[in-house]
């Protein structure tokens, strides 16, 4: 596939897409339009169109798209064709209930380690993960390739150990806790703030009572 530069816009739509078709895969069906994806995604079929000619337009006039193909192109666009080694810093509500979630290594997501500073926790297995101590972090990246690293700990010691898995070779952070990392230009970082999609709830809410719209509903370009 030709490769050029691609909108950061039309990128974040990628996982919806990715979902939606992994479900339709699931489900069997084998080809889909642009009119039945936009019915079901409730997004109109000509950004469907647009956003999907981007990668060389994987459908076919009368045909729609294949499902199978489309799935495995977009998974290849967003790096799902590989396994990830992740490790999680902080193994408390959130870091547990992240390991927890079988359906991530099912994504090429694998936990591979758990670390925590609780002398409580250590040797609690998650998933069959250990959690082990900070302590030992230095040494365990020495010895087992990692490429993302979430953290799921207090805020104030978040840019500490950012640096430190940083240091030790670490070049993705999944980053929860509420601070700004500064990092290398050759790390990537993704912040997530469940704290704003609540926010935006918030506002489709009272938009609601005064308007009566549910934008949340709405067919719309996304
Ligand atoms: P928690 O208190 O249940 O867990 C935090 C864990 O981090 C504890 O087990 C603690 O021992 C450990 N810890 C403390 N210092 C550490 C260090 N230096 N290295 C490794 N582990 C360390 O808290 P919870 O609810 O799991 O939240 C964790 C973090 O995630 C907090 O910063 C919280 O604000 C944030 N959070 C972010 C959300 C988001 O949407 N971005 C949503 C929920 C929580």
């Amino acid at each position: 596939m030709e490769s050029k530069e691609i909108s950061r816009a039309v990128i974040k739509r990628l996982p919806r897409y990715y979902r939606y078709l992994g479900e339709l895969l699931e489900s069997g069906v084998e080809r889909i339009s642009s009119n039945e994806l936009s019915d079901r995604m409730q997004v109109t079929a000509s950004q469907i169109r647009q956003d999907l000619n981007n990668f060389g337009g994987f459908g076919q006039q009368g045909y729609g798209y294949n499902v199978k193909h489309l799935h495995a192109e977009i998974g290849k666009i967003l790096g799902l064709d590989k396994m990830y080694h992740m490790i999680i810093i902080g193994a408390g509500n959130l870091g547990q209930a992240l390991a927890n979630y079988a359906q991530f290594e099912k994504w090429g997501f694998k936990v591979t380690g758990i670390f925590d500073v609780n002398p409580v926790l250590r040797g609690v297995s998650v998933r069959n993960v250990p959690i082990r101590m900070v302590e030992e972090l230095p040494e365990y990246l020495k010895e087992n390739e990692t490429h993302i690293a979430a953290l799921t700990l207090p805020k104030e010691h978040a840019r500490e150990m950012a640096e430190l898995v940083v240091a030790n070779g670490v070049k993705a952070i999944w980053n929860f806790a509420h601070t700004d990392l500064k990092l290398p230009d050759d790390v990537v970082v993704e912040s997530v703030h469940l704290s704003e999609s609540l926010m935006q709830l918030s506002y489709n809410m009272s938009n609601y009572k005064k308007t009566g719209k549910n934008h949340s509903k709405q067919k719309k370009s996304f």
